[in-house]
């Protein structure tokens, strides 16, 4: 079957899981913003996914023969994936565009690197042919961030007549920083990215980072297009799913753990992950109720930090340091009937709507996001109105800094000024606020995003 629409990316929209009782097979199907924009289609125009079997029960799936319509998951070697996936995509270049190397021992680019760079290609180079053979004569090929910068060169070698996009899901790495990647390095994944007729970006911000890069390193672009597209919130969606009993029930239990009716509340939601800066925003809880202990008593930080790659131990590593300053601060500030800090890790989403609907403030303070969507989730959702204290390292502040209370995600101590400043705004100028914050969230939802994106792909000359 071949497709005049195809989608490429690492994680797909469906996922197996393997029973041990009976061998059965289980799909469960994910969410985000791409899952919603690739609905706008329809399911008649028969769109292929082409996505990696991630897990024991993705790569029986494969060997079974069991798939969705519309997906097609790649079994490509465990070792591979895992050196490209951990090795070079989330080890390598996430830090890079996330500006997260900070010690003089990484990163370090020596033998083992051009191994894993070399399964970085070979990964690439198996969805590049997979899409080669899926895609019709001249269809629109959609392939999706860091994981596979390399493929749109691939595929414009072995198919020349289709059309290629790229879409960057994170920020792009400013040139000094980008330098540090070996030059080599450097100039095949902007060729690999060049390969493309368009390329996508969260913000101006990203996309002028990355012609930057393509200056310095390769002297430029080479007229391939560059748009933006904010991803905005699913207004329509969200609204409806907030309002279901599964996420009344957790509302009830969350007021019950925060106690004290007139308490206030603080919320964060992420995944447990470096570049979201969970540690720092607990260290800003903290000052806060140092430098203003009427705090004490009348708030509560609830902090869901749900795991994430917990295959590199880095991320195990911050995942144990984010539990043990929350019980750090419960065991030198709580009392019998308060607890500062409520952190929860196990992913819950009906519990995360039920936490924007009711927080005062929603901290979102990462060291630096592709778009960052919870900043944009939490307006649309609230009940009765949030504050919203917003990184300005964050994408969304591109759209969002004007009713946002904007800090340095660095600046614990500004952070900690910034929560105490949401927590006293007047309610009717919360309300307010929420109200044009939500507008801005929603002013592009996920079907307009990809479909502007596709028109946008069809339209180069
Ligand atoms: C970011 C990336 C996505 C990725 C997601 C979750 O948002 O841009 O491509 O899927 O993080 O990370 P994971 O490694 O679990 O897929």
């Amino acid at each position: 079957m071949v497709s005049d629409i195809l989608v490429a990316s690492n994680r797909g929209p469906v996922s197996y899981a393997l029973r041990e009782e009976d061998g059965t097979l289980q799909a469960r199907r994910g969410g985000g913003g791409l899952v919603s924009g690739l609905s706008a289609i329809g399911p008649d125009a028969g769109a292929v996914w082409v996505c990696a079997a991630l897990g024991a029960g993705d790569r029986e799936a494969v060997r079974r023969g069991v798939s969705e319509p519309g997906v097609r998951m790649l079994d490509i070697p465990a070792e591979v994936h895992e050196a490209a996936y951990n090795g070079i995509a989330n080890s390598v270049l996430w830090f890079v565009h996330h500006l997260l190397y900070q010690t003089p021992l990484e990163p370090v680019f020596d033998a083992g690197f051009r191994r894993r760079w070399e399964a970085y290609r070979a990964y690439n180079r198996a969805f590049a042919e997979a899409l080669a053979a899926e895609a019709a004569p001249g269809a629109a090929v959609l392939i999706q961030d860091y994981h596979l910068a390399l493929a749109p060169g691939m595929l414009r070698e072995l198919r020349p007549d289709v059309r290629i996009g790229h879409f960057s899901h994170t920020p792009w790495a400013p040139p000094d920083y980008f330098g540090m990647l070996p030059d080599d390095v450097a100039r095949e994944l902007l060729e690999g990215m060049l390969g493309a007729d368009r390329l996508g970006f969260l913000t101006h911000r990203w996309a002028d980072a990355f012609t930057a890069c393509c200056e310095r390193v390769l002297g430029g672009t080479g007229g391939t297009e560059i748009g933006v597209h904010g991803l905005g919130a699913d207004g329509e969606f969200l609204r409806a799913r907030s309002q279901e009993p599964d996420v009344a029930d957790r509302m009830s239990t969350l007021r019950a753990q925060i106690g004290d009716g007139s308490r206030k509340t603080v919320i964060r939601v992420d995944r447990t992950e470096l570049s979201k800066n969970i540690v720092r925003g607990l260290l800003a809880f903290r000052t806060l109720l140092e430098e203003h202990p009427e705090w004490r008593e009348r708030v509560v930080h609830i902090a869901f930090a749900y795991p994430s790659r917990q295959d590199l131990e880095v991320y195990r590593r911050y995942t144990a340091e984010v539990s043990r300053l929350a019980d750090e601060i419960n065991a030198a500030f709580g009392t019998p009937d308060w607890t500062p800090v409520i952190l929860h890790v196990k992913d819950d989403f009906a519990r995360s709507l039920a936490a924007y609907r009711l927080a005062d403030v929603a901290l979102v303070n990462p060291i630096r996001d592709g778009m960052n969507l919870v900043a944009k989730e939490v307006p649309v959702v609230s009940d009765a109105g949030c504050a919203l204290v917003l990184s300005r390292e964050a994408g969304a502040y591109e759209e969002l800094s004007e009713d946002a209370i904007t800090v340095n995600p660095y600046d614990v101590t500004g952070t900690a000024t910034a929560l105490h400043e949401a927590l006293t705004m007047p309610e009717a100028e919360r309300a307010e606020r929420t109200k044009r914050l939500a507008a801005a969230a929603t002013a592009l939802p996920p079907e307009r995003w990809f479909l502007e994106q596709l028109e946008a792909l069809r339209a180069v000359g």
